[in-house]
């Protein structure tokens, strides 16, 4: 229902001037809508906010808005010495400069929570943009490694009812998760506690690496993707998702944003489609394409031939 701006005041218990101008402002970014009726201005939610910003929405963008406020801005204070020591300040704004950033997520029930929401959120706006770029019916054993509580999983398994898709992710993940009820519960998905760089990776016709690179050095995603090559059947693949930089003529502010902050908080950093590709290769893969969504992420695919 449209309220005035004396009402909205009131209500929260502010002054009206500043109410105002907040009001103002959350106009200009098209978040509210006013209308004028004899006199008095009326407020309402334009349909955007209430699509992305409200609790009772799926595609409620609150944790992520949350986290990125709690977690990874305040790390922005940092930036210089980033630039300066080329290396990730997320330690040093959570009291441990020895902290890494998986250290930092897990690092509290409270953190844990808020990032597995964070991770989840994303997929309910484009998960399912991403799982049907390409036509992937054909491969039905298919591990989704860094997989988080499942939430892409659950896409991948609803536009391919036929596979099944085992979620592999580090144990401390896998045990919060459990602890507070965020895995997806499907009789197509299972769980698998291991460490991708610690432990082997099961053969599987297929495997989604889901912001999984971004996160890792150079020589790590080189590690990585030459062990999941291995371990892919001939004829399998890997598709990777991230949300890639566009050339550098183009204006993607979120791409770009997303690749310092990434340089902040991790080891790892956003790529370029062709910078993505020359890693696939180099593992092995071949046949490297990507597909656009128009959303933030892609997914790009690496086939390992059949000899
Ligand atoms: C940035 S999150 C992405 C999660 C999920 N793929 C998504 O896109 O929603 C990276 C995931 O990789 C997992 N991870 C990090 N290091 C790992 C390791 N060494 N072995 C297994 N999983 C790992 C984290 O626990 C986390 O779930």
């Amino acid at each position: 229902m449209p309220l005035s701006e004396n009402n909205i005041s009131q209500r929260l218990s502010t002054s009206l001037r500043g109410m105002q101008i907040l009001l103002n402002v959350c106009e200009s970014m098209r978040l509210l809508m006013s209308e004028k009726k004899e006199g008095t201005v009326y407020y309402q939610m334009s349909q955007m906010a209430r699509r992305y910003l409200t609790s009772s929405s799926k595609e409620s963008l609150l944790p992520w808005i949350k986290f990125y406020s709690e977690t990874v801005y305040p790390c922005a204070q940092h930036s210089v010495h980033a630039v300066r020591e080329g290396k990730q300040q997320i330690g040093k704004q959570f009291g441990d400069k020895n902290m890494n950033y998986f250290d930092v997520m897990y690092s509290s029930r409270e953190q844990a929570v808020l990032y597995l929401d964070v991770m989840s959120s994303a997929w309910n706006i484009c998960g399912e943009d991403v799982v049907t770029a390409f036509d992937l019916s054909s491969f039905k054993n298919v591990y989704d490694l860094g997989g988080n509580t499942g939430a892409l999983a659950k896409k991948f398994i609803s536009a391919y009812p036929q596979s099944s898709v085992t979620v592999y992710d580090l144990p401390q993940m896998i045990h919060t998760a459990r602890t507070y009820d965020k895995l997806i519960k499907d009789s197509q998905i299972s769980f698998q506690e291991g460490d991708l760089f610690k432990d082997p990776i099961p053969t599987a016709d297929m495997y989604i690496m889901a912001r999984v690179i971004h996160v890792l050095s150079e020589d790590k995603c080189i590690e990585l993707l030459r062990k999941v090559y291995t371990a892919c059947k001939p004829g399998g693949a890997v598709v990777v998702v991230e949300c890639f930089l566009k050339d550098a003529t183009d204006e993607v502010i979120t791409a770009n944003t997303q690749h310092f902050l990434m340089a902040l908080a991790t080891e790892g950093k956003e790529r370029t489609p062709k910078e993505m590709s020359l890693l696939l290769e180099n593992a092995g893969f071949q046949d490297v394409q990507i597909k656009e969504t128009g959303k933030i992420y892609d997914p790009m695919i690496g086939r390992k031939v059949l000899k």
